[in-house]
C-alpha cells in the first residue's frame, strides 16, 4: 500500500534553528537580487541566469506570488539572526498521480558552507512527506556540481541513477551526466 494522496500545495511558514522558511514577498527583490540572483557562483549551474537588474527579480518574484494563489512550493529562505534573506527552495514539478515532487535549491555563495542549504533541504522534504501528503521526493544535479550532491546525502536522500549527459553545463559548455538522488517518507 505504498499510494498517498498529495492534500496540501501550501508554502507554509518553517522554521528550523537558524532559519525561516516562507513565502516570497515583493519587499524581497533587493535581497534576491544582491545575494543570489546576480550571484555567477550561484547560478552556475542553474536553468537561469544571472538578473541583469533588480526590476528583473521584481517581475520574477510577482509571477511567483501570483502562482501562489494555485498552490505552489517556494520558500525564501531567512537567516533568524540577522534577517538576510540567503537563497530559496521549491518544488519543480509535481506528480499527483504517483505522489512524487522535485525539488531545487538557490544560496548565495557567501552563505555557502554554513550547513544553511542542508538544514533547509531537511526541513522542506520533512514537510512534503509528512504533512502534504508525498511518497517520495526527488532532486538531482549535474556531475560538474558535486557540493549539490553533498547537500542531498546530508539531508537523507538517497543515489538513484546516473542519467548519461542528461545534463548541459552552460559554464564548461559540455553535456554532463545528471545524478538523481530521492527520498521516501519511511526513509525520513
Ligand atoms: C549547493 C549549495 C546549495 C550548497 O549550499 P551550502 O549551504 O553551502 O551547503 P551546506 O553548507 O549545507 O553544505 C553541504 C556540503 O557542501 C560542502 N560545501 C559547501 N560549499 C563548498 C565549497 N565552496 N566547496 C566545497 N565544498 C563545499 C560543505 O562543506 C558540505 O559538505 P561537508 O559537510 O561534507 O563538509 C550551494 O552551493 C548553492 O546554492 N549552489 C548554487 C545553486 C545550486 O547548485 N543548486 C543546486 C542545483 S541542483
Amino acid at each position: 500500500m505504498n499510494k498517498e494522496n498529495v492534500n496540501e500545495l501550501n508554502t507554509k511558514r518553517l522554521e528550523t534553528q537558524r532559519l525561516i522558511l516562507r513565502k516570497f514577498e515583493l519587499s524581497d527583490a533587493d535581497g534576491m537580487f544582491n545575494n543570489w540572483a546576480t550571484d555567477e557562483k550561484s547560478c552556475r549551474y542553474l536553468s537561469w541566469s544571472v538578473h541583469k537588474n533588480v526590476e528583473e527579480t521584481k517581475s520574477v518574484i510577482k509571477s511567483w506570488i501570483e502562482e501562489y494563489k494555485n498552490g505552489s512550493y517556494n520558500w525564501i529562505v531567512e537567516l533568524k539572526e540577522t534577517r538576510e534573506v540567503i537563497g530559496s527552495i521549491c518544488v519543480i514539478s509535481i506528480s499527483k498521480m504517483n505522489s512524487t515532487a522535485e525539488v531545487a535549491y538557490s544560496f548565495g555563495s557567501k552563505y555557502w558552507g554554513c550547513g544553511y542549504a542542508t538544514e533547509t533541504l531537511r526541513r522542506v522534504l520533512e514537510y512534503l512527506l509528512n504533512d502534504c501528503g508525498f511518497y517520495l521526493i526527488e532532486a538531482d544535479y549535474i556531475s560538474g556540481n558535486p557540493i549539490s550532491g553533498r547537500v542531498m546525502e546530508k539531508a537523507g536522500m538517497h543515489k538513484d541513477a546516473i542519467l548519461r549527459e542528461r545534463g548541459y553545463n552552460k559554464y564548461t559548455n559540455e553535456r554532463n551526466d545528471t545524478i538523481v538522488y530521492s527520498i521516501k517518507k519511511d526513509e525520513l
